[in-house]
């Protein structure tokens, strides 16, 4: 079992996005696959259950309550885990403890850069992270690459003590995606294989982490 946390105290930063689309794409390569969901908003639940009929398919499992863990079938192959905004320190230790990596997405804007400092601050002093024994990823999101602010912004998390994973581009697809529970890898259109190529770099981090 390999268990992927994507966690950010920034709200709307892209956690729900990037974990519905990690979980998918780790259905469609035939992996049994749990969406653990702390949120109480339920959006990754949500989404599962939009999805549930399809082959790809991938489990809810409600991650805000006590023996969550318990709630994770034997045979699971991956897990991601979906953190609600505003978890630090205490809330979020449980899951730094059960996860293989942790994803966190941030958006390019100072506010969200400096919004996010304190979390990968809190990250740094957990001591499987500490040890090196946890990998952190950063996910720049929502990228328009085309700007200065994203190009700075960039730049900016390439000066932070952890490797930024992939560069993903601000796109109506994931909003509309999102809604139906689908993902960037249920389709094979022209367009969509561009947006697909913004992950390659992060899921090669993730099968190596
Ligand atoms: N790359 C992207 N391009 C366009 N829209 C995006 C992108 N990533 C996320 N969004 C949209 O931004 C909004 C917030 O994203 P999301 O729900 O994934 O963030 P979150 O960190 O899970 O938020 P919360 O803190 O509320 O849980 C959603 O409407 C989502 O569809
Ligand atoms: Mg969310």
């Amino acid at each position: 079992m390999r268990t992927i946390l994507v966690a950010s105290s920034k709200g709307g930063a892209g956690k729900t996005t990037l974990a519905t689309n990690l979980a998918a794409h780790f259905a469609l390569e035939g992996r049994d696959t749990v969406l653990v969901d702390a949120d109480r908003q339920r959006s990754s639940t949500h989404w599962c259950e939009k999805r549930a009929a399809l082959e790809s398919a991938v489990l809810p499992v409600e991650g805000d309550r006590r023996g969550w863990e318990k709630r994770i079938p034997d045979d699971a192959q991956r897990v991601v885990i979906d953190v609600p905004a505003g978890w630090f320190g205490e809330e979020l230790s449980p899951y730094l403890e059960a996860a293989d990596a942790v994803l966190v997405p941030v958006q390019p804007s100072v506010i969200d850069l400096e919004a996010t400092v304190p979390f990968l601050d809190s990250l740094a002093a957990h001591p499987r992270v500490r040890k090196g024994k946890l990998p952190v990823g950063l996910v720049a999101n929502r990228l328009r690459p085309w700007t200065t602010a994203s190009q700075q912004a960039v730049e900016l998390l390439g000066r932070w003590p952890y490797p930024l994973v992939a560069q993903i581009r601000d796109s109506q697809a994931y909003v509309l995606l999102a809604g139906l529970g689908k993902s960037l890898f249920d389709y094979h259109s022209e367009k969509v294989r561009e947006h697909q190529a913004d992950w390659e770099p992060l899921l090669r981090w993730v099968r190596k982490a």
